[in-house]
């Protein structure tokens, strides 16, 4: 793949995804616009990365619908235009059972996981829309496919940026602008290995829930979000592609 040209950027990518993805794509061409909330891992990243290409960041919280205007703003006048806009960042305030949830956890979930989005969107479409082209991907996750335990809130929310993501693809792909899904299995990322750390035996049980019988790696989740950023998806939109070792077509 080739993203020699291309502007891209990332939401959330001061580590997990985001951050393995942004050095994906620096390796193959890219320019990168990496986000965060976090500024001390925002920077640490963008050290890391500066070896691989050209980066630059941008620290907001992407909840904020207009600290995400300032980054697209910034974003296009940083590269002279954007080409491919992924809304990554997300997560969940905590696991556990709904009936246990407060509701300011719920609004939480909902914030990041799919107000975000439509923050991202909303930002990056009039440029998208003025040069008839322009490519969004949105990190969901197969708890929004199946629903997942003790993460039903979250599960909504990811559900939610799956219909939105349909129904933005019908307004916008007259522009040819494509909007499509990347929806994550367990990765093991810094966060999630700290986890399965605290719970001897735990990978191994999980790994039984997927067709390939392991845990998906930051490199399988990255690898799927530059497949639906490349040249090669040409006429899809609209769509959910599931990297999650082929746990949700069995459900
Ligand atoms: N890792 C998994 O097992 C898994 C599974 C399914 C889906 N996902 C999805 O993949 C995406 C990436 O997850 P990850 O596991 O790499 O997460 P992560 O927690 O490792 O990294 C996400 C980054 O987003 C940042 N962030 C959090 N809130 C933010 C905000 N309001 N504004 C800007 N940045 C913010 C965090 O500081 C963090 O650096 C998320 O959308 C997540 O829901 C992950």
């Amino acid at each position: 793949m080739d993203f020699t040209g291309k502007n891209i950027v990332i939401t959330g990518a001061g580590a997990g995804v985001g951050k393995k993805a942004a050095e994906k794509f620096l390796e193959h061409g890219a320019r990168v616009m990496i986000n965060d909330l976090r500024e001390d891992v925002l920077d640490q990243a963008e050290q890391y990365l500066k070896a691989k290409g050209e980066v630059v960041s941008f620290a907001a919280d992407v909840t904020d619908t207009e600290a995400v205007r300032a980054m697209a703003q910034k974003a296009i006048e940083t590269f002279g235009g954007v080409d491919i806009w992924l809304n990554n960042a997300g997560t969940a305030k905590e696991v556990k059972l709904f009936i246990e949830q407060p509701r300011e956890n719920w609004d939480f979930d909902i914030g990041i996981n799919l107000i975000a989005v439509l923050n991202g969107c909303k930002a990056i479409l009039p440029h998208f829309i003025e040069k008839k082209a322009g490519k969004i991907v949105n990190t969901v996750s197969d708890a929004g496919r199946v629903g997942e335990f003790r993460l039903a809130v979250y599960s909504a929310a990811k559900a939610g940026v799956i219909g939105f993501t349909k129904a933005l693809a019908r307004e916008v792909g007259r522009y040819n602008i494509m909007v499509n899904c990347v929806s994550l299995g367990t990765t093991k990322t810094e966060n999630i290995n700290a986890m399965l750390e605290m719970m001897p035996g735990g990978e191994e049980k999980m790994a039984k829930l997927y067709a390939l019988r392991r845990i998906g790696e930051m490199d399988d989740a990255a690898n799927a979000l530059l497949l639906m950023s490349s040249d090669y998806v040409t006429w899809i939109t609209g769509q959910t592609l599931s990297s999650s070792g082929g746990f949700s077509f069995v459900s």
